[in-house]
């Protein structure tokens, strides 16, 4: 199973519209084999706009969902579900992640028994699904950062998604440094709501080039259109996918467009998520020195309120 982030801890850029459309578009462009799903994961556990995409009538405060099986009170049996909103989606998985509440936020820590559970939704999830798309958190989130510490550890890769403002962009600096310190692959900055004719748009996109240096890090620019039928298929009671809702739009257009990048790239050998929790110590003071990077600080990574030490004490470092 190869397992895609999408991710920006900047809200409101479209990661959950950019997410959610595209495990549709990826669908469209090719059926997962032999009887796997694509699942679709919720890491957001504040917002449930994938929920209300996926099942709008779904019982997000008393169904089980990952908040609850990090929490220790659901298996992971009870977390997946089918989507039953389209007939045509029947290989389309969900996997919902609740509302967290301030009782709630110790769930997100790096504990062992939380990468543990981590470790063991990836073994559960490799043999029903082929693909996992996990949509993350913005600023809604909790303690931002740190839980993209923790919750990173499962992807194989990072799709980054920025809309087209200065803020946005500079919110990914963090990311790919976690990218890189857990060895996850960042092989697209997705720049949504883009209008090519605008002057500033394009100014920002070769910004986004030079100050997260893109290109040294093999990732490519992939933009998508700024569309009002986005606005209109989310406005909807309840609200539809774009893609569902209308397929001749530019931005169902640049879905597909992005469903076959995606799926022309594919990814051979993962890490467990507790293997990679060990590299963060293997390899943090060597990437901490990686050239093509300036103004790295290693305090960076440790001005933050993780239990790296319990960490260290656990996992092996390979
Ligand atoms: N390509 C687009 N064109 C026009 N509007 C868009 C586009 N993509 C997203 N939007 C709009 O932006 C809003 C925010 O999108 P979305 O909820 O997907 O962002 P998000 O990054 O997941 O936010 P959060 O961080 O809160 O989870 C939506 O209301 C949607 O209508
Ligand atoms: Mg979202």
């Amino acid at each position: 199973m190869r397992c895609i982030a999408f991710a920006n801890l900047k809200g409101g850029c479209g990661k959950t519209t950019v997410c959610f459309n595209l495990v549709l578009g990826v669908l469209e462009r090719r059926k997962p084999q032999n009887g796997k799903k694509y699942v679709y994961i919720e890491f957001d556990m504040g917002a449930g706009g994938g929920t209300v995409l996926w099942n709008p009538f779904f019982p997000l405060n008393s169904a089980p969902t990952l908040k609850d099986y990090l929490a220790g009170k659901a298996g992971l049996e009870d977390v997946i579900f089918l989507c039953d909103r389209y007939d045509e989606y029947g290989y389309f998985a969900f996997i919902p992640g609740g509302k967290i509440g301030p009782e709630d936020f110790g769930v997100l820590n790096s504990s062992h028994e939380a990468i543990d559970k981590l470790d063991a939704l990836i073994s559960f999830l490799e043999k029903k699904c082929e693909l996992a798309f996990v949509d993350c958190p913005g600023e809604a989130g909790f303690s931002g950062l740190k839980d993209y510490y923790f919750f990173l550890l499962i992807a194989d890769e990072v799709i980054l998604v920025a809309d087209p403002r200065i803020d946005s962009v500079k919110a990914l600096d963090n990311l790919i440094d976690i990218a890189l310190l857990y060895e996850i692959r960042v092989p697209f900055l997705v720049l949504n709501k883009f209008n090519v004719r605008s002057r500033r748009h394009r100014e920002i996109m070769d910004y986004a080039v030079k100050k997260l240096g893109l290109r040294e890090l093999g990732a490519k620019i992939v933009t998508i259109h700024a569309d009002k039928k986005v606005e209109e298929s989310w406005s909807l009671m309840p609200p539809e996918p774009t893609f569902y809702f209308d397929r001749k739009t530019s931005f169902s257009r640049d879905i597909l467009r992005l469903a076959d990048l995606v799926l022309g790239k594919p990814v051979k050998g993962r890490l467990k998520p507790s293997q990679k929790i060990g590299l963060l110590w293997k390899e943090v003071r060597k990437k901490l020195r990686v050239k093509w990077r300036k103004n790295r600080t290693r305090e960076k990574y440790f001005d933050l309120d993780l239990d790296f030490g319990e960490i260290e004490g656990k996992y092996e470092v390979q």
